[in-house]
């Protein structure tokens, strides 16, 4: 466990995270003696939007040089529209929840330095007719790339707006065709300590694991990611390859993807595997139910800090609530 005193630059992460949240999840963090960090810093977040981004260091985690750097930036689908303006890339680059690396949001884009991300396989199994092993960049050369803005809302009550670059996970699944028997799509992180700190930490079950029915993977709004404002996607945001599922709350979005399996069995999931009263696979955002320590009514939106009150489906209704009509 990571134990280290503060900096002058520094600031507690209760001044950045509403009080009560912060203390309750640190406290229920160590009830299960998943930390023992004395100090939870965050690095000063001065606004200077006018600078270039790179110059900040918001581009400190881009991926090594690769074949399809060329994609990037893809043309935008008008179609999904944002009712806030767009996250300033450094803010969102530098406020990460990525624990392979960090449970602290504000380190993440300094620990992914030795993380590669190149070569990158990603391994198709389970129900499906062509078990395959992809290379990244012939995938994402196949694939028809295409920019969006989505919100995305965390469990935790903050919230980003973001230009993300993809492809919708249906034309995956035509590529790979899942037999008619999977009903479900379980994803798994990459798995290696020498790469990413925060795996040494051996109380949580690593590799991360998501999952979701087929009838949710294959709605139009399912992106897996590869790219974000505009270039290829940085390693805090999980290069080369992530889920985004904006009417979900973040923890469903899982990064850097390794496996795919096809299954006719609801799989469990990272966080419900640990706190199953608190993370459910359904995740949907829903500001009628609040998490048992926290309401869920009310976001902050990083960088600006606003308050705005949270939608149902994160704002993504009219696309996703037929997938939960009875
Ligand atoms: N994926 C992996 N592998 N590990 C993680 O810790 N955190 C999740 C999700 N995907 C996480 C992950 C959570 S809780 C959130 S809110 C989003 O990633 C954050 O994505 P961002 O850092 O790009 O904003």
């Amino acid at each position: 466990m990571l134990i280290r005193s503060p900096r002058g630059w520094e600031m507690p992460q209760r001044l950045a995270t509403p009080e009560a949240v912060y203390w309750n999840r640190r406290r229920f963090l160590q009830a299960l003696g998943l930390t023992s960090l004395s100090v939870l810093g965050v690095g000063c977040d001065s606004p200077a939007e006018s600078r270039p981004a790179d110059e900040l260091g918001a581009l400190r985690g881009l991926p090594e040089p690769s074949p399809t750097t060329d994609l990037y930036p893809a043309p935008r689908t008008e179609r999904y529209t944002l009712d806030r303006p767009l996250t300033r890339e450094r803010v969102a680059a530098t406020y990460n929840n990525f624990y392979e690396f960090s449970p602290r949001k504000e380190h993440v884009a300094r620990l992914v330095s030795n993380f590669r991300t190149r070569p990158w396989q990603i391994e198709v199994a389970g129900l499906v007719k062509k078990p395959q092993t992809l290379d990244i960049d012939e995938l994402v050369r196949r694939m028809p790339l295409e920019e969006r803005l989505y919100r995305l809302r965390c469990v935790e009550a903050w919230s980003m707006a973001v230009p993300w670059t993809g492809f919708p996970i249906s034309a995956f699944i035509d590529l790979v065709e899942p037999l008619s028997s999977a009903k479900f799509m379980r994803m798994l992180t990459f798995n290696n300590a020498d790469q990413a700190p925060g795996m040494r930490d051996t109380s949580y079950p690593w590799p991360y694991f998501e999952g979701l029915s087929l009838a949710e993977a294959t709605n139009e709004l399912s992106l897996f990611v590869t790219g974000i404002y505009g270039h290829e996607l940085t390693k805090q945001h999980g290069a080369p390859i992530r889920l985004v599922v904006p009417w979900k709350y973040g923890y469903k979005s899982i990064k850097s993807i390794v496996r795919i399996e096809f299954t006719d069995q609801q799989p469990g999931t990272f966080w419900s595997s640990l706190i199953p009263w608190e993370y459910d696979f359904t995740a949907n955002v829903d500001p009628t139910v609040p998490h048992p320590r926290w309401s869920q009514a009310y976001e902050r939106v990083i960088g600006t800090e606003e308050r705005r009150p949270t939608l149902p489906y994160n704002g993504y209704a009219e696309f996703v609530a037929g997938l939960y009509r009875a």
